[in-house]
């Protein structure tokens, strides 16, 4: 079986294709492949059909067309009760008249667990996520965090090898949903879990994940760690998704392996790297990260290409500065700089020079 496997693939996805209507397909072509232990998110706006591919691989609902297989196994042909996934979705949807220790243990008694061995577990599994003190309440009597970490940990406890969470975090504080961030991700690691999370929120997905599989209308954009995704978007869709990004639109005057000279709308000249371009004459749109743009000519590199810029609003935000400035004929360029001792604050109306490295400014498809 499987004999493109790759090697330490835990889940794959096959050519997998989705419709609920026999018409329109809301998951296209999808071919992914999770390794063992990894934790990988699923990010993407709503509606890009991250849930219709996590429900597919609970089983919950079937591919239209292609295959899942789970540990080289195509999964249709496991039982749901022996697929050993855990599930943790934004509403808890704990059992109410259980107790904690009820709602934990309703997972073993389904695996038909003897007693003993059951609430050993459930008392392991209480301690994981620090509740040891609540397996006599009932969910009502707990706060939305506290429910947040029991339906974590009845996902946990039967020792699942593959937990699908779908935006678990959704309904909590900041606070606490960066503490919990911190604490599914140690845990699955600790525990060896193969994790396929799904979130819409970027700082989530890239401060938690291996890998992060950007979807957009119901296709992965990009597949990457996090530093990769950020820092080499492949396309104008992921470059505007995740974190915050310049956009600059021309076309390509020349093209060679490693350059691309641009003809910016309004006729300056600049050099990038071409990422998503494949010939002269074309419309592209140029990427760059708010923070790779330099206006203090002590820390400009000479290599770095520059640009006349006009300084229409400087924003103090503490740890940043953020300014904006008019540059080539747009008004919504952004630069980011650190507040350092000797950093210039600037003044609107003031006509300043910015420049960047060619290497930091990426010729994506223009949409
Ligand atoms: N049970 C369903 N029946 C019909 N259409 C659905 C169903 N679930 C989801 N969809 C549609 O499939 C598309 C993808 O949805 P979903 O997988 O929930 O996206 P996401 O989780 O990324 O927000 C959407 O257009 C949604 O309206
Ligand atoms: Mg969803």
């Amino acid at each position: 079986m499987g004999k493109h496997r790759k090697a330490n693939a835990f889940v794959e996805f096959e050519r997998v294709q989705k419709s609920y209507d026999g018409k329109t397909l809301v998951v296209k072509d999808l071919n992914l492949s999770i390794g063992r232990g990894e934790f990988l998110t699923m990010l993407g706006p709503s509606g890009s059909g991250k849930t219709t591919c996590l429900m597919m691989l609970a089983g919950f609902e079937t591919a239209t067309h292609g295959e899942i297989l789970l540990d080289g196994m195509p999964i249709n042909n496991i039982p749901p009760y022996k697929r050993g996934i855990g599930m943790v979705f934004q509403n808890y949807a704990l059992f109410p008249h259980m107790t904690i220790a009820e709602n934990l243990a309703f997972p073993l008694e389904v695996r038909k667990m003897g007693k003993s061995e059951r609430e050993e577990k459930v008392k392991r599994a209480l301690d994981m996520v620090q509740m040891g003190q609540f397996g006599g309440r009932r969910p009502a009597q707990l706060s939305g965090g506290q429910q947040q970490r029991i339906a974590l940990a009845r996902a946990l406890v039967f020792e699942p090898e593959l937990v699908l969470m779908d935006e678990p975090l959704g309904a909590l504080d900041k606070q606490l949903r960066e503490h919990m961030q911190f604490e599914i991700t140690n845990l699955a690691h600790q525990l060896g879990i193969t994790t396929v999370y799904v979130t819409h929120d970027q700082t989530e997905a890239l401060t938690m994940s291996d890998r992060v599989a950007v979807f957009n209308d119901g296709r992965i954009q990009q597949l990457a760690p996090p530093a990769s995704l950020y820092e080499e978007p492949e396309n104008s869709f992921v470059a505007q998704f995740i974190g915050e990004n310049n956009t600059l639109e021309g076309v390509v005057k020349e093209l060679s392996g490693e350059k691309a000279l641009v003809e910016l709308d309004d006729g300056e000249l600049i050099d990038c790297k071409p990422v998503n371009v494949t010939s002269v004459g074309q419309r592209t749109r140029v990427s760059i990260r708010p923070e790779r743009v330099e206006a203090n000519p002590d820390r400009l590199h000479p290599d770095a290409h520059t640009l006349k810029a006009e300084v229409l609003e400087f924003i103090y935000m503490g740890d940043v500065f953020r300014t904006r400035l008019r540059v080539a004929g747009r008004d919504d360029f952004i630069m980011k700089s650190r507040n350092a001792p000797d950093q210039v604050r600037l003044k609107p109306g003031e006509h300043i020079k910015i420049g960047w490295m060619p290497s930091d400014c990426r010729a994506l498809d223009a949409l």
